[in-house]
């Protein structure tokens, strides 16, 4: 009789746990930051919420694609992370739902800013500047000088020496497309790309791949925001962050809710909690050292400052327009990425 009631008292409480666990429901969450900070994420935002996050990794473009194709029956309840570009990109197509969220009065300006030009359909949760990250140790065993330079990556010692990402699949090889054709013009640029496929290994799908490959000394160089050869360094590899001299572009890292989320209001409710400082301030135990949005969050000691980058007025207008991208994707994949290696 007795265990008859245990079972039966037992029985209740694990119901009632499991109804709980299920009680605020779901959120089908994509996120184009590094997958140690997602999940982070996902984490904190579980515990605290009970919501039960559903969560994949994808690069900025490839979200873009796969939320394009996903229109008319979407998927996806929230985009978080990633360069600003392919965010803008969906912004303008009309596929990210306008929301303006409480949070936005604790935000820096330049996220403020993305969230105006969108029509209020993405905004900023972090920033940082387009380098790249080498490996000390390699480049003293073949005796090469530090590269400072946008000039410096066509040496031709580099030879196989340098990997980037794809801009198609990649929102930080779009940056560093975007970057170059801003800093020397469209058709200097593509001289100038067609020269660096020379010393390059690999495109990968991934943004921050090529820096993660040069820690294990599989190639010198990796073309990659600054934060993520931090990242490198902090993990105790032999990487040194460059910003190069000639100046370079940068991201605005966003988030939008997908127009048509069928979880819409967990996905407001990770959209505001994603802007607070004390979650944003949780991003260095990650290794992410991007530059919060929140002005109250904290600056890890390890970020890269724009004060000490030289910074080009990226035109994240321009290059946040669907037609620009196509055009200069179509143009890489005709003069770059067809004879890639
Ligand atoms: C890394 C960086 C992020 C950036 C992201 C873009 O994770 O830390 O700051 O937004 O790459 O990823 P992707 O694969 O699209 O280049």
């Amino acid at each position: 009789m007795r265990s008859t009631v245990l079972v039966a008292t037992l029985a209740a409480g694990a119901s009632m746990f499991a109804y709980s666990a299920q009680a605020e429901g779901n959120l089908n969450l994509i996120c184009s930051a590094d997958v140690v900070l997602c999940e982070q994420m996902k984490n904190m935002f579980e515990k605290e919420t009970n919501i039960q996050v559903n969560m994949v990794r994808l690069s900025s473009g490839e979200t873009y694609a796969k939320v394009r194709a996903e229109a008319r029956n979407p998927k996806t309840d929230i985009w978080w992370a990633g360069t600003g570009d392919p965010h803008m990109q969906a912004a303008s197509e009309g596929l990210t739902l306008e929301y303006k969220s409480p949070m936005l009065a604790e935000l820096n300006d330049w996220a403020i800013k993305q969230a105006e030009s969108s029509g209020f359909r993405t905004v900023g949760v972090y920033a940082g500047a387009l380098g790249w990250g080498y490996n000390t140790e390699l480049l003293a065993k073949k005796n090469l000088q530090p590269p400072k330079c946008w000039a410096d990556l066509l040496d031709p010692g580099l030879k196989g020496e340098i990997q980037m990402a794809n801009p198609n699949s990649s929102g930080t090889a779009y940056t560093a497309l975007a970057t170059l054709v801003q800093i020397m013009g469209e058709d200097k640029a593509f001289e100038y790309l067609k020269k660096l496929n020379a010393n390059i290994s690999q495109y990968t799908k991934s943004g921050s791949a090529p820096v993660k490959s040069a820690a294990r000394g599989e190639n010198a160089i990796g073309i990659v925001f600054m934060h993520d050869a931090v990242s490198m360094t902090a993990e105790g590899f032999p990487i040194v962050s460059v910003g190069p001299c000639e100046g370079t572009g940068y991201e605005i890292g966003s988030m939008s809710i997908i127009k048509g989320a069928r979880n819409l209001e967990n996905a407001k409710k990770w959209y505001d909690w994603a802007l607070k400082a004390d979650v944003q301030s949780t991003m260095k135990d990650a290794k992410s050292f991007q530059l919060p949005s929140n002005k109250n969050a904290e600056v890890p000691k390890e970020s890269p400052r724009f004060e000490d980058i030289k910074l080009i007025d990226y035109d994240f207008k321009t290059y946040g327009d669907p037609e620009k991208r196509k055009q200069i994707l179509e143009r890489w994949d005709r003069e770059i990425g067809a004879s890639a290696n």
